[in-house]
């Protein structure tokens, strides 16, 4: 029964996207009800089900908080299984220099790109890496994002990437939106190293420092020609699974290397990117139950070819989506991920908000209902300014989020963060 303060009641939805359907013998990808309401206690969903049936048990005038979504759109909170928000400093400049036809492997090997964010992350104080971070988490709050995962890896050495860790750590505990965090030493091999020493140096000294430290869940590595071939990710990758963190890659982002293959082969959370996967690459991956992450944004942004969604989505596999936030691709929003997951990558909304949420919770070892709004999870819910989540992806112009629900509050509304 209600117990006032720690209770919300979203009702009078004319649409409630509940999760992933499961075996209604139909060929609906999302569970919805339809005139329905939510109600959450002390942060958790305790039930999802028709208006008039659960106002009667759960009065909204006897909640702590009400929303009357009349003619809305309840969703769960997306999740955004991929970023490099952590960093310092402005690339906005390579922006021009790629539109002018400069390669983005040009441009790092020049000593730009990754490089030159490394330069100014080394530079920046503990509390700067912090605050930029919070003001990147207000916007991806205030756009949908309940939980995000963020990488290191502009530190590449021992020191600065624990502070990136911990300036992960420190939002978490400051920021409503729930953190994740990934170590990425191997992203880039450092100015004047060589590849085969950097990976000693990655396994040697960053990854025991940073097992150390508890922050860091998985271990992530750019699989690509030029900067870590597949021998060294996996080593990489295999002391960091002996540390402790699960594996995670990025794989055929740029060229079709092997890091897919290898993805599968250490059982790996998942595999990020693959815009050059070929369909042994997708089979391996099926069978090896590793979630398949694209991220559009960085293909928009790079003017690149897109990965074929549909062959992933084909072989039955829970493909995920998220923005890849970097300097390289300035995204902060899942709706446009989206939007472009749509209709760039043949997906539907009901696919694309499904990557957008469960299927990205697994994406980041979260199979414990994140992403979904099934009774027992947090209530991490969206609610629309628009009578289908079909609106997510449909709008480009202005953002179809109105009212951001964490943990059973409301965090945000009309893109605002609530102090
Ligand atoms: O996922 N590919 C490597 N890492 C990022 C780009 C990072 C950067 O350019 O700063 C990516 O695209
Ligand atoms: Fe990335």
């Amino acid at each position: 029964m209600s117990d006032g303060r720690e209770t919300l009641v979203v009702h009078d939805a004319a649409e409630l996207v509940v999760g992933p359907a499961e075996g209604d013998g139909s060929d609906a990808v999302l569970e919805t009800v339809e005139d329905a309401a939510l109600v959450a206690v002390g942060g958790e969903v305790v039930a999802v089900g028709p208006s008039d049936e659960l106002t009667r048990e759960y009065p909204p005038e006897n909640a702590g908080e009400a929303i009357d979504a009349s003619g809305k759109a309840v969703v769960p909170g997306f999740v955004d299984p991929h970023t490099h928000a952590v960093f310092a400093g402005d690339r906005s400049d390579e922006f021009e220099a790629k539109l002018r036809g400069k390669a983005y492997q040009e441009i790092l090997a020049e000593g730009g790109g990754i490089l030159r964010t490394v330069r100014a992350t080394r530079e920046a104080s503990d509390d700067e890496l912090l605050e930029q971070l919070l003001a990147h988490l207000d916007v991806m709050l205030a756009r949908g994002s309940t939980t995000v995962e963020v990488k290191s890896g502009y530190g590449l050495e021992a020191e600065t990437e624990r502070r990136m860790l911990e300036a992960i750590s420190r939002a978490d505990e400051a920021h409503p939106v729930d953190l994740v965090a990934t170590f990425m030493g191997a992203h880039a091999v450092p100015e004047g190293r060589d590849a085969e020493a950097y990976v000693e140096e990655v396994i040697d000294e960053q990854l025991p420092a940073v097992a150390d430290q508890g922050v860091a869940e998985f271990c992530d590595v750019f699989c690509e020609e030029g900067v870590f071939d597949v021998e060294q990710s996996r080593r990489v990758l295999e002391a960091g699974a002996d540390a402790g963190l699960t594996p995670k890659v990025h794989a055929e982002e740029l060229s079709h290397l092997g890091g897919t293959q290898l993805a599968a082969e250490v059982g790996a959370a998942s595999a990020d990117h693959l815009l050059y996967a070929t369909d042994d690459d997708v089979e391996a991956l099926v069978d090896a139950g590793t979630v398949p992450v694209l991220l559009p944004g960085t293909a928009f942004g790079l003017g690149a070819e897109y990965a074929d969604a549909r062959a992933f989505l084909e072989a039955g596999a829970p493909v995920a989506v998220a923005t890849d936030f970097n300097p390289n691709c300035h995204s902060r929003s899942m709706e446009f991920v989206q939007t472009l997951a749509c209709v760039e990558m043949g997906m539907t909304p009901a696919e694309a908000l499904l990557a957008a949420t469960r299927n990205a919770a697994l994406a980041i070892g979260r199979d414990d209902g994140t992403g979904t709004l099934r009774e027992g999870a947090t209530a991490d819910a969206l609610v629309l300014e628009a009578p289908s989540y079909a609106h997510v992806a449909y709008r480009f112009d202005t953002p179809a989020v109105e009212t951001v629900i964490k943990a059973g509050a409301v965090v945000a509304d009309d893109g605002v963060v609530r102090s």
